[in-house]
């Protein structure tokens, strides 16, 4: 049977396709305000702010491609049992050709129905506009899980964690439950990756091995490692 490999993935496996992350030095939260623009509050008090963040976004990621760890990333199926779970609302694990892959906090390039959240649609280009509705009549929002909203998918994610033979994570800051936590899921005996520049020390994690360099350079050159190794 296929070995599984687990994936957690947050803006800086991104960062190098010139997709700005949250908190590192030039992130977008120097910027703007969390509490203006990435909360429900937020939405109820301006949704043409909210709105045009998402916009932005969403307009920013029709001139940027995957990168090679992107794509390294989709390259380990042709051995392994991959499945992704991801922090970003981008589509760059798509669109290098990952298979199986979960959103953690949604998709920028969907919008969803106020009033019933099983409500989702694809945004036609990059623009998603007020008074536009869904089928029951009522306003769409982005299709992102705000700061303080619940995070749906998190019980199938904590599932695929636990079923892990090799679990890797790669950019992210490990600031955001539950999202962080993920990791406490993994059999103990399972190894682990983090691939950061400004990896967070994991104490209490075993069998981990720190990678602290780009993901567009590491990652191609762990994935080899690992195709290698099965064969
Ligand atoms: N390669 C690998 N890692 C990188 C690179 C790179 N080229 N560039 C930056 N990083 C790392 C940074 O060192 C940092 O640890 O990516 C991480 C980015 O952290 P954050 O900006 O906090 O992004 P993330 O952890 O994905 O944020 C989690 O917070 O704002 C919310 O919902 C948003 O999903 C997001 C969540």
């Amino acid at each position: 049977m296929r070995k599984k490999i687990i994936v957690l993935t947050g803006a800086g496996i991104s960062a190098e396709s010139g997709i700005r992350t949250f908190r590192d030095s030039g992130g977008l939260w120097e910027e703007h305000r969390i509490e203006d623009v990435a909360t429900f509050e937020a939405w109820s008090r301006n949704p043409a702010l909210v709105m045009d963040f998402y916009n932005q976004r969403r307009k920013q990621l029709y001139e940027v491609n995957p990168n090679p760890a992107h794509f390294a990333l989709a390259s380990l199926e042709e051995k392994f049992d991959v499945r992704i779970i991801t922090q970003n609302v981008d589509d760059l694990h798509e669109r290098a050709g990952s298979s199986d892959i979960l959103h953690l906090h949604g998709e920028l390039k969907k919008a969803r129905s106020t009033v019933d959240p099983d409500l989702v649609y694809d945004i036609e280009g990059w623009e998603l506009k007020l008074g536009q509705k869904c089928e029951k009549g009522s306003q769409l929002r982005p299709h992102i899980v705000w700061f303080g909203e619940a995070v749906p998918m998190i019980e199938p994610a904590a599932e695929l964690a636990s079923q892990a033979d090799i679990f890797m994570v790669i950019g992210t800051s490990m600031n955001v439950y539950p999202a962080a936590g993920l990791i406490h899921y993994v059999k103990g005996k399972a190894d682990k990756y983090l691939v950061d520049p400004n990896a967070v020390a994991l104490q209490s994690v075993s069998n981990l091995t720190v990678i602290r360099e780009l993901a567009g350079t590491a990652v191609p050159q762990l994935v080899e490692k690992l195709l290698q190794e099965s064969r």
